[in-house]
């Protein structure tokens, strides 16, 4: 037995190993490196932006892609050499919506649990059972085209436990969907995880999404792992708190200044905003206006908050995940200095 994250022993089924996989298309590094373990019973996540390799790693985890380099092993089987066997044990939502739009979703999961074997008896336990757990069982008999998107998703997952998995893998499994719906979607998920005890590896790039489901998480960028611990420890890794300053002009002097102060333990600046993290912030905001105002800027707002995730990211990858989305900061990034952590 093991211990896992939450201090609640769990055997070491279900258990991922990740070491060194790296998948390349042409010149093109999309996973570069990558090693990790998942303790059994854990949620795991994956966060990083638009391409940084997340779906890239899952296709090589539930071995529908090759690796270029490196290897791993998923519920204690080789993704390389013992493909059968991963394939018995996982479920998989994609990220790429799979269902069959002119079945109805009984339908649908039927479909699935006949590729695997499941006898008539077998399937319609099961299919009752995943039915409920996702509050699907009234529209069981409607067609997946008179489903709303939320719906689809439920349904997707429902299809992932068909077969029992000890690892299930959710690719962005709650990409699009109102703020509701996701938060029913995270309900099922951590139900499912604590009462069934699945091992579950998901990709997001909702930063709230990873930090209330995962016990763990690995921030991913450009195909690397740039940080990885629980949602806690990494935003401790910031330490104190976060200031936002908007100042009236362009602020890369005042930001470098600001570095250099004993107090200021981060800082991070893009034109006329800067984020700075310091230990008990409430006290400094006078004295850094002041300080401002020697430098010659006026500090338009401030804003005071706890380190999300979001700054994590900031701080090890010198961009927010949503500039990134935007599209339109792409190739600016913020400028960031980073004190030796103690
Ligand atoms: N089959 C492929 N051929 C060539 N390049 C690919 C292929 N699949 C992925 N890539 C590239 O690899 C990189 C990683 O893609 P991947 O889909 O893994 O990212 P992601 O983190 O899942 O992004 P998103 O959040 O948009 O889903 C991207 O640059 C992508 O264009
Ligand atoms: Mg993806």
């Amino acid at each position: 037995m093991l211990v896992n994250e939450r201090g609640t022993g769990t055997s070491v089924m279900g258990a991922i190993e990740v070491r060194g996989l790296t998948r390349r298309f042409g010149s093109l590094t999309a996973v570069d490196q990558i090693s990790f373990t998942v303790e059994g019973g854990c949620i795991f996540g994956l966060l990083g932006p638009n391409g940084a390799g997340k779906t890239t790693t899952i296709s090589m985890l539930t071995t529908l892609l090759a690796p270029t380099e490196g290897s791993a092993t998923v519920a204690g089987h080789d993704i390389l050499h013992e493909k059968d066997a991963v394939r018995r044990n996982i479920g998989v939502v994609f990220q790429e919506p799979a269902l069959d739009t002119s079945l109805t979703g009984r339908e649908n999961l039927d479909f699935h649990a006949m590729m695997y074997g499941l006898t008539r008896e077998v399937r319609d336990a099961r299919i009752h059972e995943v039915l409920d757990l996702v509050e699907l069982t009234e529209k069981a008999e409607i067609l997946v085209q008179q489903y709303s998107g939320g719906m689809k998703r439920r349904l997707e997952i429902a299809r992932g436990l068909i077969q029992h998995p000890q690892v299930l893998f959710l690719d962005e499994p709650t990409l699009g969907l109102d703020a509701q719906t996701r938060r029913r979607i995270w309900d099922y998920v951590k139900q499912l995880n604590r009462s069934k005890g699945v091992t579950i590896i998901l990709t997001t790039h909702y930063m709230e999404e990873a930090d209330y489901l995962c016990d763990r998480i690995a921030i991913i960028d450009a195909g690397r792992i740039v940080a990885m611990d629980t949602p806690a420890r990494l935003k401790d890794l910031l330490g104190g708190d976060v200031i936002s300053l908007q100042l009236n002009e362009e602020g890369h002097t005042f930001a470098t200044y600001l570095q250099t102060l004993p107090w200021v333990k981060n800082v991070t600046s893009m034109d006329a905003h800067i984020t700075l993290t310091v230990e008990m912030g409430e006290s400094r905001v006078p004295e850094i206006v002041k300080l401002g105002q020697n430098h010659g800027v006026d500090v338009v707002s401030v804003s005071l908050r706890k380190p999300s995730l979001e700054d994590v990211f900031l701080q090890f990858t010198g961009r927010t995940i949503r500039d990134q989305e935007g599209g339109v900061m792409d190739h600016r990034r913020a400028i960031v200095t980073r004190k030796a952590r103690r």
